[in-house]
């Protein structure tokens, strides 16, 4: 397997999917449908949407993975927007483009983010006429991870965790598990449950996510303290600049590298106990590593 080439195929089939399953930039009103596409088509890393076709492709195949694959990532989207409004975290910079709020005004950033949301829920009950079982799955899973008890409440107790000078090593752990993790673990059952998986490898792909997901915020923990503005696509040192509680705040850099590696290496174990060809999902995965954005 050549993993560039399959990655390139794998990214090509999710843009080809939001341009599919986005409504137009023209449909009425403009301003909100164009603020949606403006954010979703800047070109993140589109690392959810590629986990779930990826995950997907382990199984023999019970629904297409594509509109699942779609709806985490405008639910992904949305979060980077209203993580981005200056009630939050206050950022003019996203994935190389002036933020939603910046390019638009806070309140059709606030609207756009609403409208990915919901239209996440929209293409999971639309996407799969033939499977009602799988769609009802598909829902309570995305429901569950970007709840209150997940994405919602880490990203509550990240805000609550800033400026703290006595956080704790467990509650960074709260707060990556739930405002990242989970959206990686999601991912990757997600596609599971598209191609067929049963129980046992659900959570097989769940563990792994977990796992990817913790190493993946300790890694933007890293990147946020060392790379630059112009890689990241977002800014730089922000973290430190608002005093949020981070893995380098509270391990270092090394122990925090030591760590993500650590995570790395448990999720690759749990991918290798899956059927079929895992090798994309594990170079994917230690790729993820070494990432530079
Ligand atoms: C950013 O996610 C938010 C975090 C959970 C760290 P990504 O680093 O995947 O952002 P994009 O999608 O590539 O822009
Ligand atoms: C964001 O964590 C996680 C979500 C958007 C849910 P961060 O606040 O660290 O993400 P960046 O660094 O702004 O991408
Ligand atoms: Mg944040
Ligand atoms: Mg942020
Ligand atoms: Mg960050």
């Amino acid at each position: 397997m050549d993993f560039s080439i399959k990655f390139t195929a794998t990214l090509a089939r999710v843009e080809a999917g939001i341009e599919a399953l986005l409504p137009p930039a023209g449909a009425r009103p403009a301003r909100l449908h164009t603020a949606m596409r403006y954010s979703l088509q800047a070109g993140g890393k589109r690392l959810r949407p590629v986990l779930v076709l990826a995950a997907a492709e382990l199984f023999p195949g019970a629904a297409d993975p594509l509109p699942a694959a779609v709806a985490v990532e405008c639910l992904h989207t949305y979060s980077l927007i209203h993580d981005d409004l200056p009630c939050m975290d206050n950022d003019d910079l996203r994935r190389g483009r002036p933020t939603a709020h910046k390019a638009f005004d806070e309140a059709t950033a606030l609207l756009a983010g609403d409208a990915l949301l919901t239209h996440a829920f929209a293409l999971l009950a639309t996407g799969y006429p033939g499977e009602p079982a799988i769609a009802q799955r598909l829902v309570r899973e995305l429901a569950a991870a970007a709840g209150s008890r997940r994405l919602i409440g880490g990203q509550m107790e990240d805000l609550l965790a800033e400026k703290q000078a006595n956080a704790t090593a467990d509650e960074l752990e709260f707060i990556h598990l739930h405002k990242t993790a989970a959206m990686i673990e999601v991912s990757l059952v997600l596609g599971g449950l598209a191609g067929g998986a049963g129980p046992t490898e659900v959570e097989t792909l769940r563990r792994a996510g977990r796992h990817l997901g913790l190493a993946f915020q300790i890694i933007d923990d890293l990147l946020d303290a060392t790379a630059d503005t112009a890689t990241l696509g977002k800014t730089a040192g922000k973290d430190a600049k608002a005093d949020k509680t981070t893995a380098v705040k509270l391990h270092g850099l090394e122990d925090s590298r030591r760590m993500a590696e650590a995570h790395s290496t448990q999720a690759v174990a749990a991918l290798r106990a899956l059927p079929g060809d895992t090798a994309f999902l594990i170079a994917l995965a230690e790729r993820m590593l070494t990432r530079d954005r």
